[in-house]
């Protein structure tokens, strides 16, 4: 593969997680569980969660202001600002736009909507602008506070989800470092496998609307119930079914899941895609250093081990103390690899995301920042 002249490289990194510890004794209070039934299947000990005062929007900032200082640059330094979620805090506004905001500057700013594979998704994406030339400085986030999302009686997903919030600054470099290859992959007719059900409208293929038009129009805030109660249908009537029809949010959406589904995906798309992006930056298995793959589970990381047919020690893991924070948790493992100083300047890196979509991303990248 002939290489860039131009390459994307990690020169800053930041993490920012709340403050709030849910430990499974917690959980053993709430639900019917154990913390020997968590551990053993997921390798999870503890989740932070999002208290009062906490959003995606402030464990963001945070992230991404310790990623600035650390690239020794300022917000107006950046091009663009990338944000790998699908928890942001505004419906329509992007996440990047809050987090743009509050750190000033007038960088272009989007979200990445790909769940848990959102930043690398959103890597990959930000390598191409650097590469092109379109862009100098980016900074990528990954954020999400899925916890407003669990409904904490199903003890099948409140187990497993955390909140927080990772960042990097992507920086052009002509040095042998950065970005080498990326693989991005979706197989959405398997998206029923992980999603919230009613946050959607009745006419999304496979949704049986009638929990949708079961919940009461009474207290929309919109006053949907009262403009369709007054339209005159003899006047309008398509304009009347297409009110009676808006998608109404349940008061408390939750997300449900397949999980065994969701795993043996998860398996695959893991040990396949790594693969793939090893061979597409012209390396093999044995020159990857470090791993750093989606923190959903680490029966789900030993799995895909085997199936690489390499040591888990290559893996970074820490989901036993933060769980699946999604599109954050690649770069909050990232970061921690980064500030022990388990990378090492021109280490072979793979990263992996996977999860809802079904969506999964791979790249591969030579650790260092490029600078003199
Ligand atoms: N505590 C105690 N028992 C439980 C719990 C719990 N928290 N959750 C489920 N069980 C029970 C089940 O009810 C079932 O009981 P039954 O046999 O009487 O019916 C039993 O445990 C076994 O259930 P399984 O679902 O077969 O358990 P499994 O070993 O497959 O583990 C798990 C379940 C952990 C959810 C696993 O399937 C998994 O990790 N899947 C992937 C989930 C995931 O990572 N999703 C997100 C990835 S994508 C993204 O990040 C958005």
């Amino acid at each position: 593969m002939t290489s860039p002249a131009r390459h994307a490289a990690i020169t800053g990194w930041g993490m920012a997680v709340p403050d709030a510890i849910l430990s499974n004794a917690d959980l053993e209070r709430l639900v019917e569980t154990s913390d020997e039934w968590i551990v053993s299947r997921t390798g999870i000990r503890e989740r932070r969660i999002a208290g009062p005062g906490e959003s995606s929007t402030s464990l963001s900032l945070a992230a991404s202001r310790e990623a600035l200082e650390r690239a020794g640059l300022a917000a107006t330094d950046i091009d663009l600002i990338i944000c790998g979620t699908c928890t942001s805090d505004q419906l329509l506004v992007s996440q990047a736009s809050l987090i743009q905001a509050e750190l000033g500057g007038t960088a272009g700013a989007f979200d990445i909507g790909a769940a848990c594979s959102g930043f690398v998704y959103a890597l990959s994406v930000g390598s191409q602008f650097i590469e092109n030339g379109a862009a100098q400085r980016i900074l990528v986030v990954g954020v999400d506070t899925l916890t407003r999302y669990i409904d904490f009686t199903d003890r099948s997903t409140c187990v497993l989800f955390g909140d927080g919030a990772g960042a990097v600054v992507l920086e052009a470099t002509s040095a042998d470092r950065g970005l080498l290859a990326s693989v991005l992959g979706a197989d959405g007719s398997k998206w029923e496998s992980l999603y919230v059900p009613g946050w959607s409208t009745p006419e999304a293929p496979g949704i049986d609307a009638s929990p949708i038009a079961a919940i009461p129009l009474a207290g929309q805030p919109n006053g949907t119930e009262a403009a369709v109660a007054t339209m005159d249908r003899a006047i309008a009537p398509a304009v009347s079914a297409a009110m009676e029809s808006r998608p109404l949010l349940p008061s408390n959406p939750a997300m449900v899941m397949n999980g065994g589904e969701v795993f043996k995906f998860a398996v695959r798309v893991l040990g396949d895609s790594t693969q793939q992006v090893v061979a597409r930056a012209g390396l093999t298995m044995d020159e990857i250093d470090v791993m750093i793959p989606h923190q959903a589970n680490v029966r789900i990381i030993d799995a895909a081990a085997r199936r690489l047919r390499i040591d888990l020690d290559r893996f970074v893991v820490n989901v036993d103390r933060y769980g699946n924070t999604s599109a954050a948790s690649v770069p909050m493992a990232l970061y921690e690899a980064a500030e022990s100083g388990r990378l090492r300047d021109g280490d072979n890196v793979v990263c992996v995301g996977f999860g809802a979509g079904l969506s999964w991303a791979a790249v591969a990248l030579r650790w260092g920042t490029g600078r003199a």
